[in-house]
């Protein structure tokens, strides 16, 4: 096969993957998830070197999951987020067994708030790459939390420049 033909066929195959995957969300099992779902880091709770909170209100059930020293399955409405403008946040069970109901943000933020700059599966990714595609490789038993030895590649940013970030995050001056 000609290399083009191959390229085209690649990308026929990668498109109808990602359709596939972010089309098998059952919009039934969605939590919901607004702009004002987001706050600033220190109004969540720190649990190691990331942030959680639960939008459902169960923040002890989820902080249970966030420090056990052996993992375990995320509740609906978990919040983790490491840096302040990406978040990951777990639906009912049966929203999207591809991402085993997890749906990634990538936000965008100032004084005045957030805003939802891409969600979803698979497809959203940072600038770094596909958020799932990384977080995918976490050993079954973290439920896709990568952690610093649950199996994902490192990411290129030192635990101080990660501490920069938290301490930084731009909605902390005001309400939000
Ligand atoms: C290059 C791989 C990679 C990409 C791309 C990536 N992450 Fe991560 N992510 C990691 C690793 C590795 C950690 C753990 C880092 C640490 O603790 O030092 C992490 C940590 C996190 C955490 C804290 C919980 C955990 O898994 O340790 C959240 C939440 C998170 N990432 C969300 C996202 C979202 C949302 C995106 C996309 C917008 C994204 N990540 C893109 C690799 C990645």
């Amino acid at each position: 096969m000609f290399k083009s033909q191959l390229k085209t066929l690649s990308v026929i195959v990668l498109s109808s993957l990602i359709i596939s995957q972010s089309y098998s969300a059952d919009d039934s099992k969605k939590v919901d998830v607004s702009e004002s779902t987001f706050k600033c880091l220190s109004a969540l709770a720190a649990s190691g070197r990331f942030f959680v909170d639960n939008i459902l209100g169960d923040l002890d059930a989820t902080l249970s999951v966030a420090n056990s020293s052996s993992g375990g399955n995320y509740p609906p409405g978990s919040l983790l987020t490491l840096v302040p403008d990406e978040a990951m946040i777990k639906h009912q069970e049966g929203w999207n067994p591809a991402t085993n109901d997890w749906e990634f943000f990538l936000l965008g933020l100032s004084a005045e708030g957030t805003s939802i700059l891409a969600r979803g599966g698979a497809e959203v990714a940072s600038p770094s790459g596909s958020c799932f595609g990384c977080h995918q490789l976490a050993r079954s038993e973290w439920d896709l939390v990568c952690g610093v030895d649950h199996g994902c590649a490192p990411i290129a940013f030192t635990l101080e420049q990660i501490r920069d970030a938290q301490a930084t995050d731009p909605r902390c001056t005001n309400e939000n």
